[in-house]
């Protein structure tokens, strides 16, 4: 959900009376334990509840997914292997005298590519497999959530459909390595990079998607496909821990690392291995995660980067979400200390004492799932972190989905009143399915629309039917950072 707020959207959001629809929410990464679902007796959930509802139904529009869809193919030939190119990287063509107009594959290939730091080139999102899969991770989460919450079979057959045809169909599934993620371009750059493992650090949102419909036996998650995905995820795993590419994410010191270990030791518990995760999170929090915060809870690698407000928070919702992880395999890292002697909720604490600063006003909603998480762990007694929230986000905090799998958190009185307004979101019986089998396609159905779609879908905290408007204004700002 890294997007530029317009004038437009800001003005249109104001001027809507309407009770807010709460937009789906791409979170930078999260680990949902079935138990924070199945077990979740708290009365205050309700307005959380309908978000994830009407969040499933939206979540299917554009859909199946699959790694099929881009206009050419990666270096290998093979349409089946992921790719995606590094953001920051511009072309520059003076070293091909071309007496004719290059194709965009030409240029992809035969021009020399510069790095201007922090400057995201649209033409990067031609290929765009990154955008499908956050895409495809968060339908499967919350139809599997939604499946959870109501046992209507069609949104276990829509999660079911999604993973089959991201990684199982023979005709559409990827093969399982990133050696063509974040290439950089260029003769010399036709090769995938360490900061492309990033991509797929929303595994964690379908594996917890896959422990809930494996809890709740959903009938349409067979056990074909249980079974195909994880012997996916064990060739993956294998992938993720001797390419060499892989191992220098594993040993990057800032978020990278953090979200390396995400991906790593949720595989591994799709895949059953218990003892692996463990290992995995251990070793983060014994290794990187000792060096990355300070004593007074900042995180020096993240406030140097270009947009601290934006990596505070981000690294934040990886390092909770290895905590989550580790607590689920038996690991409690909730108090584990750094070398400076500060933990999670001394990151937390201090970084919601540094509002954005003029540039990063967008990303200030990014902070307030982790305020959520820590006040659910930590407890909150004095209140402080509800009190946060409310002013803040007002209502608006305990209808993000994320509020239900984050308690207990006090609701400051608005769930009472959300229960007894209108219902805005129309939460219908009737799940919306996904349309049928997946079809290959090897062209960009015109990626700059689905760009905005993908936005529509991404953009949190503004007016349900108004985000698609402000998708279309803001157009191809929408990129993961690296
Ligand atoms: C929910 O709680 C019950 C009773 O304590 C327990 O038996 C069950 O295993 C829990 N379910 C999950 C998914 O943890
Ligand atoms: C969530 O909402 C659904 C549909 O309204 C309802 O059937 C279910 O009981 C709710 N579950 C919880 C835990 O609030
Ligand atoms: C050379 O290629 C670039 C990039 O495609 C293009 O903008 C430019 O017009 C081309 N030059 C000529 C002389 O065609
Ligand atoms: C952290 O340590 C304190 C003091 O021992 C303890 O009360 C608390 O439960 C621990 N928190 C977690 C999340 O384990």
């Amino acid at each position: 959900m890294k997007h530029r707020n317009s004038l437009l959207c800001l003005v249109v959001a104001a001027l809507s009376a309407v009770a807010p629809v709460h937009s789906l929410v791409d979170y930078a990464n999260v680990f949902i334990a079935p138990q924070d679902i199945l077990n979740n007796t708290y009365p205050n959930t309700g307005p959380a509840n309908q978000t994830i509802i009407s969040w499933a139904q939206s979540s299917v529009q554009g859909s199946p997914w699959t790694v099929m869809n881009k206009p050419f193919a990666p270096p290998s030939g093979d349409y089946h292997d992921y790719e995606s190119w590094a953001p920051y990287e511009w072309a520059d063509c003076s070293n091909v005298h071309n007496t004719t107009a290059l194709t965009p594959e030409q240029v992809w290939q035969q021009c020399n590519y510069v790095n201007r730091d922090g400057q995201l080139n649209p033409a990067n999102r031609v290929v765009n497999n990154i955008g499908d899969f956050e895409t495809l991770a968060d339908a499967v989460l919350y139809n599997s959530l939604a499946y959870a919450l109501t046992r209507a079979d069609d949104y276990a057959q829509n999660a079911a459909s999604f993973v089959n045809a991201w990684f199982l169909a023979p005709d559409t599934k990827m093969n399982p390595n990133l050696n063509y993620a974040q290439m950089q371009g260029g003769p010399s750059g036709q090769v995938g990079t360490h900061t492309g493992v990033l991509d797929l650090k929303c595994m964690v949102k379908i594996v917890s998607a896959v422990l809930l419909l494996r809890e709740t036996q959903a009938p349409k998650w067979t056990s074909d496909i249980d079974a195909g995905l994880t012997a996916w995820a064990q060739q993956y795993v294998q992938w993720l821990t001797t390419a060499d590419i892989a191992k220098q994410e594993r040993a990057a010191t800032n978020n990278h690392g953090s979200f390396f270990y995400n991906q790593l030791a949720a595989l591994q518990i799709l895949a059953g291995d218990t003892d692996g995760a463990k290992g995995t999170i251990e070793e983060y929090f014994s290794g990187i995660y000792m060096g990355q915060i300070a004593a007074n809870g900042d995180q020096p690698l993240e406030s140097a980067r270009t947009r601290p407000y934006h990596y505070r928070a981000y690294n934040l919702a990886a390092m909770i979400t290895n905590a989550k992880l580790g607590q689920y395999v038996g690991v409690n890292a909730w108090n584990k200390t750094t070398s400076a002697g500060a933990t999670i909720q001394a990151a937390l604490d201090y970084a919601m004492t540094v509002p954005p600063g003029p540039s990063e006003t967008s990303y200030a909603a990014e902070l307030y799932p982790n305020v959520a998480a820590v006040a659910a762990v930590y407890g909150d007694p004095a209140g402080t972190y509800a009190a946060f929230l409310a002013k803040a986000e007002g209502a608006d905090y305990v209808s993000d989905a994320c509020f239900f799998w984050s308690q207990p958190l006090g609701d400051s009185g608005f769930a009472a009143q959300l229960a007894s307004a209108t219902p805005a979101a129309s939460v219908t019986g009737k799940p919306t399915v996904g349309t049928g089998s997946p079809s290959p396609s090897t062209t960009a159905k015109g990626s700059q629309k689905q760009d905005s779609a993908a936005l529509a879908r991404r953009v949190g905290g503004v007016y349900g039917m108004l985000v698609g408007v402000c998708a279309l204004v803001a157009g191809a700002t929408l990129f993961e950072l690296l």
